[in-house]
């Protein structure tokens, strides 16, 4: 069944291959490689379940699980203990649950959390900075900041108490004016804003509305949108947000079919990737979930089938409407990330249950891509198997080098090795999409010069090599932002295709691109970004830019 799926959807490109392969010598897992991906074992264990991630601009990860999971696999740095009087695993506990990933080297180093960051939310500021917020305990008034630096002794500084509200299972966004947005949380209807001191929060009624018995609004997807108000979707409704006058500005209609697609029933959300090279739209993508009512059964043992189903909703038209499509197949606590390319991987999960304590069966180990802009019924294909099930408490997020680095998955109240169906997982993984593929490399553009800060509105250049130069109608510059990934969201991603001025042949295959850089802070907070060109649907390699 599985593979009849993928051979329809791939035909096309089996011709294509086949094409290439009759002009070529490629070999077979070259091939393989370019239809499906490839998936890579980078470490066994890294000492902690990466339940929360966030790429850095020095290419560290940062991930973390949670303070009451008990002893986890690797000691906290120095030999240092922490006491937790309040703690309700371990009162002493000398090992970390936090740490810090080199892209570059495949190496980690623990690092030292305080107070339990379980179900946290978080954001980068303009600086580079890291603003954790949030999780369980004694430690879901705290924030948590983690400045990347270049040597061995950068660790997390806590301010306890420095949030108004309790924020177990809230969700963050940067916005144009550099704060930080934090919205509802676990019986917390209402939102706040990161700026020390807290001193105030807002009552946002649209959350107690979209509690059901199950919750199902925990983890609110938001995304910020190009005229500056912020899209909040919960369970199955959303509105348009305007936070500075704390105002509903509309709703848009409920999305169809039966399923929630927040925590527990935890489906996953994008914004599509916003083009300044036209009217600027913005589009929102919801995929996955879980039928009403999933939660209460998984909790008596019985796993109903997840959602398979994903709409699109264009929140810039005037009258917007729900574009449903189905995916290969069902899935809850999928991963919905941006690729360089603007198309979308949804990866993780499972097909049956919800999210929550051994509430799942069945994980879906098979990714899939999603073109946005291919003709409808051949938008979906799916990638290759993983071995490992990436259940609860999994993660994902892009790499500069274009590869999703996977983690986590521990369905357990504690770190649980044997017998259990799905075991703590401390493992980390790499998959490359098929444009990673060498295939491809004739086509791709590798990035040789450019500056290391785009401003608003102005162009700038950016100088890249490619082997085989095929048309300038091909070419793009795009920035993506960094996500906080946790619980199937992915906080603050966000793609802009910059709007394209020329491209000129400067040397022997190298050609140099001008472009604009984002329009407003609305469509592209200050930041750090990862920039890619891309040259005939193939990336190059990403590079920073601060967009100042
Ligand atoms: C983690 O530690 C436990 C207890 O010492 C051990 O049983 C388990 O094999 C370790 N797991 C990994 C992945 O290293
Ligand atoms: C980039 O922007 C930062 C922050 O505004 C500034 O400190 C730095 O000097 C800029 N770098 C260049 C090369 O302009």
């Amino acid at each position: 069944m599985g593979t009849k799926i993928v051979t329809l959807v791939l035909l096309p490109f089996f011709f294509f291959l086949h094409l290439v392969l009759a002009t070529t010598r490629i070999p077979a897992t070259s091939l393989a490689t370019a239809i499906q991906g490839e998936w890579r074992l980078l470490q066994e264990c890294i000492g902690i379940s990466a339940m929360h991630m966030q790429l850095l601009h020095n290419n560290r990860v940062i991930m973390f699980d949670r303070t009451d999971f008990g002893n986890s696999n690797i000691s906290l740095p120095g030999g240092r203990c922490r006491r937790d009087p309040h703690d309700v695993a371990l009162k002493t506990d000398c090992t970390a649950h936090s740490v810090l990933y080199d892209i570059g080297t495949n190496n980690f180093r623990p690092l030292m959390v305080q107070t339990d960051t379980w179900c946290s939310s978080g954001a980068v500021l303009e600086d580079g900075t890291l603003v954790q917020t949030g999780g369980y305990n004694d430690g879901d008034h705290a924030v948590r900041k983690f400045s990347p630096c270049g040597g061995e002794d950068c660790d997390w500084v806590e301010f306890p108490n420095a949030l108004m509200r309790r924020r177990w299972y809230a969700t963050n966004q940067i916005l144009p004016d550099g704060r930080i947005i934090i919205v509802g949380g676990r019986g917390q209807f209402n939102y706040e804003f990161y700026s020390q001191p807290a001193t105030v929060s807002y009552d946002l009624e649209f959350l107690k509305e979209t509690k059901d018995e199950g919750e199902n609004n925990l983890y609110p997807f938001l995304h910020l949108l190009p005229d500056g108000n912020l899209f909040i979707f919960a369970n199955t409704r959303s509105i348009l947000f305007d936070y500075r006058q704390s105002k509903v500005v509309r709703e848009f209609p409920q999305i169809p079919g039966d399923a929630s697609r927040n925590y527990p029933s935890s489906g996953s959300s994008v914004l599509l990737p916003i083009n300044e090279n036209g009217p600027i739209e913005a589009e929102i993508m919801v995929c996955g979930g879980a039928p009403h009512g999933a939660f209460t059964s998984a909790r008596q043992g019985y796993f109903i089938r997840a959602s398979s189903t994903c709409g699109r909703l264009k929140v810039t038209d005037q009258n917007p409407a729900w574009e449903m499509e189905t995916m290969p197949m069902a899935r809850v606590m999928g991963d919905m990330l941006l690729l360089p390319t603007g198309d979308v991987i949804i990866i993780n999960g499972a097909s049956s249950g919800t999210a929550g304590w051994e509430n799942a069966r069945n994980p879906v180990t098979r990714a899939v891509i999603y073109k946005p802009r291919a003709m409808q019924h051949n938008r979906f294909s799916v990638m290759e198997t993983a071995q490992r099930p990436r259940m609860y408490h999994s993660s994902a997020t892009l790499l500069i080098d274009g590869r999703v680095l996977v983690g986590g998955s521990n369905p357990h109240v504690y770190y649980k090795f044997t017998g259990v169906q799905f075991p703590t997982d401390l493992s980390l993984e790499a998959f490359s999409p098929p444009y990673l593929a060498q295939l491809h490399d004739p086509v791709r553009p590798r990035i040789v010069g450019m500056a290391e800060n785009i401003t608003y509105q102005r162009k700038f250049s950016v100088t890249f090599s490619v082997n085989n130069f095929l048309k300038v109608a091909s070419l793009s510059v795009r920035i993506i932002a960094p996500s906080f990934t946790t619980h199937s969201f992915s906080m603050n991603q966000r793609m802009v295709i910059l709007k394209f001025v020329e491209a000129v042949n400067v040397a022997s295959s190298t050609y140099r691109i001008t472009a604009i850089g984002p329009s407003s802070p609305e469509i592209a907070p200050k930041g750090y970004y990862m920039l890619f060109v891309v040259h005939e649907d193939i990336p190059s390699t990403g590079m920073w830019v601060n967009v100042v």
